[in-house]
């Protein structure tokens, strides 16, 4: 197995290492904007699978960061795709599609015939992608899929998106932190998986031999306010919300703390209010459906971070 790492002085190999799968690994480092590098690699390699994980995945940051957002998450995979083409390889391509392409849904629940409607710089590069995928299998014939895959969080999660925030955030707490945690839209609602449940998915959506796209969710949906109520509950505080929008806040009835309390910092130009998935293609076809719902998967984010603060478990997730 090879991977694609980013240039870089200090290359981010925490998770492999965590997962301990580093030694399976041949690790190239490659710039995926840069059309050579990729062609050499290719050539190289000779892939017979690709998976396309490689973006700028922070919606908040593509506000501020569109070009690289665009280099990163469509370029570079017109880069792959060329690199397919041309040489005539072998290979199934995956794209790891999103469901922020739905962006301000126009339909209810969200399915593969549901038009795209994006609301981020980071949304617009991801269909862009999603069609020229699409554009490939249908133009030249090439085995090129997309998982249109909803939000899925794990424990190796970056501490900027919201669940591992608030995980993390209720651990710190829980042992002793005075400092609150800061929120931004405690309304967004979305359909959040389990990431090890996702990567089946995705094997799946590349195995089973249809060369077609699928949405993977859970088609349970649940705001960033419910996710923390859960977290803190698993966590032994008893949290009653106060008070609404800028002034919203969640304290502890036990202690007297507060929780989180509302900073316009964490809110976006424009955020995407509501997601929520329809799995019924993926199940019907490949009998996918999520194995971890929603309370396990927050049992074992908010157990995660607080073993990492007891120093019972080492994980290290900025290196
Ligand atoms: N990050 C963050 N931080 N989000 C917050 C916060 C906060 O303090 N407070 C509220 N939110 C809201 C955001 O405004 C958004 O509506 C929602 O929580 C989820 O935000 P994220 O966790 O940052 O994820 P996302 O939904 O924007 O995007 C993730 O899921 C997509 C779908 O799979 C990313 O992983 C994307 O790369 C992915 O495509």
């Amino acid at each position: 197995m090879h991977a694609c790492l980013r240039r870089g002085s200090t290359p981010k190999t925490g998770r492999l290492k965590f997962l301990d799968i580093i030694e399976k690994i041949t690790i190239h480092q490659v710039d995926i904007t840069d059309y050579v590098s990729v062609i050499k690699l290719f050539t190289l390699i000779k892939p017979n699978r690709v998976y396309n994980l490689a973006a700028q995945s922070f919606v908040q940051d593509s506000f501020e960061n569109p070009t690289v957002t665009s280099r990163i998450n469509f370029d570079a995979v017109i880069n792959m795709l060329e690199a397919i083409k041309i040489f005539g390889i072998e290979t199934k391509f995956y794209q790891a599609s999103t469901s922020e392409m739905f962006g301000h849904v126009l339909s209810d629940p969200q399915d593969e015939n549901t038009p795209f409607n994006p609301m981020s710089p980071y949304a617009v590069s991801k269909c862009c992608a999603h069609y020229l995928v699409k554009n490939y299998r249908v133009a030249y014939g090439m085995e090129c899929v997309s998982g249109i895959l909803f939000n899925h969080e794990s424990e190796l999660r970056g501490r900027e998106f919201v669940t591992r925030k608030i995980t993390s955030g209720i651990a710190r707490i829980a042992n002793g932190d005075t400092e609150t945690i800061k929120l931004g839209n405690c309304d967004a609602k979305r359909d959040w998986g389990y990431a090890p449940d996702y990567v089946d998915a995705m094997q799946s959506i590349v195995e089973n031999g249809k060369n077609t796209d699928y949405v993977v969710a859970t088609n349970v949906v649940s705001s960033v306010r419910d996710f923390f109520i859960l977290s803190a509950k698993i966590a032994g505080f008893q949290p009653e919300i106060e008070g609404a929008g800028l002034n919203e806040k969640c304290v502890d009835t036990l202690s007297g703390k507060i929780l989180y309390e509302v900073d316009e910092k964490f809110y976006r130009p424009s955020d995407v209010a509501y997601l929520k998935g329809n799995n019924k293609k993926i199940f019907e076809d490949v009998g996918w459906s999520p194995k971890t719902n929603l309370p396990q998967m927050c049992e074992k984010m908010v157990a995660f971070d607080m073993d990492l603060l007891s120093g019972s478990l080492q994980f290290d997730y900025t290196i």
